[in-house]
């Protein structure tokens, strides 16, 4: 009989509560092009990425996460992207100030909201697209700039929620904000883990990811061209996109539950999974969420 050291994958895999806000794609199209993925001259089917979205939200659903919705506005064909509508950590929210003037709107619509909610919110004064770009795990925030999101915002994230917020530098069009490039899998401070594609960072920023994460995972351009790395974890169960296979491969051998969905019709506006998804991190889940990993003395 032979003894196997445990692998270091072996890492328990545990699913925390959430609470995500999302927006229905009543009013999707592309009627301009603010990134690679948009062509306004392609056809969109609305009922379509209507269907397709819904399929998320069911998904959602079933995995036992709470689920709240914003009221769609006629002529933002780009609202369905709830992930840019701000960033929330225990109840306090950072709105985005949008970079294109097609999305500008967004930002005082999805501020409202937070304020109906009942979050402290607090109106951003620097270019940002929320959780676009801003990605919070363990103690620190990961935020890329490059494309849509100033590093003047950085400081601004910073201040408000009192974080270490870690720039990361996007070089590659397609990738235009974080989350097209890099999905947090496990958030727990001390078994931080991440998957992200490797040539949309630029060299100093894929120095900082290896010396943080040397156990990430490594994602194929393949997988990332469909959208793969625009998911959403829960900590063991993965939700990103049908298509993305090998990723689905990488996830099951790290002990993680992926769940394909399809929002092709979604992909058209330059979105997946994780850009339909804000998460709502309240100061309740994120205790719930520590507890169940045994550690103690986090209590506020
Ligand atoms: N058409 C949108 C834009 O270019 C897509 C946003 C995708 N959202 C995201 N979180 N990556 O702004």
């Amino acid at each position: 009989m032979t003894i196997t050291a445990p692998s270091p994958r072996a890492t328990e895999r545990i699913a925390a509560a959430m609470t995500v806000l999302m927006c229905r794609p009543t009013h999707f199209t592309v009627t301009y092009r603010i990134n690679p993925w948009m062509d306004p001259d392609a056809p969109t089917d609305t009922d379509r990425a209507v269907a397709q979205w819904e399929q998320l939200r069911e998904t959602y659903r079933g995995l036992g996460f709470a689920v709240r919705e914003i009221a769609p506005i006629e002529g933002l064909p780009d609202m369905v992207f709830a992930a840019n509508g701000g960033l929330v950590i225990d109840d306090v929210a950072y709105t985005a100030s949008f970079h294109f003037p097609q999305r500008q709107p967004e930002g005082p619509a999805y501020g409202a909201w937070f304020e109906a909610a009942g979050l402290k919110v607090n109106r951003a004064q620097c270019v940002n697209e929320g959780e676009g770009d801003f990605l919070p795990i363990g103690d620190v925030i990961l935020a890329g700039h490059g494309f849509r999101t100033d590093r003047a915002s950085h400081r601004e994230a910073a201040r408000i929620f009192g974080r270490e917020v870690v720039a990361l530098e996007l070089v590659r069009p397609e990738y235009y904000h974080l989350d097209t490039a890099l999905t947090i899998l496990d958030r727990r401070p001390g078994r931080e883990h991440v998957a992200y594609l490797p040539g949309a960072f630029s060299e100093a920023s894929l120095s900082e990811l290896r010396l943080r994460f040397p156990d990430a995972i490594e994602v194929s351009e393949e997988d990332a061209a469909v959208f793969g790395l625009n998911a959403v974890s829960d900590g063991l169960h993965v939700i990103t996109a049908a298509a993305a296979t090998g990723f689905h491969a990488q996830l099951r051998e790290h002990g993680y539950t992926p769940i394909g969905v399809d929002l092709t019709e979604l992909l058209l506006g330059g979105g997946g999974v994780k850009c339909c998804t804000l998460e709502l991190r309240s100061a309740v889940d994120q205790r719930s969420a520590v507890d169940q990993t045994g550690a103690t003395g986090k209590e506020s």
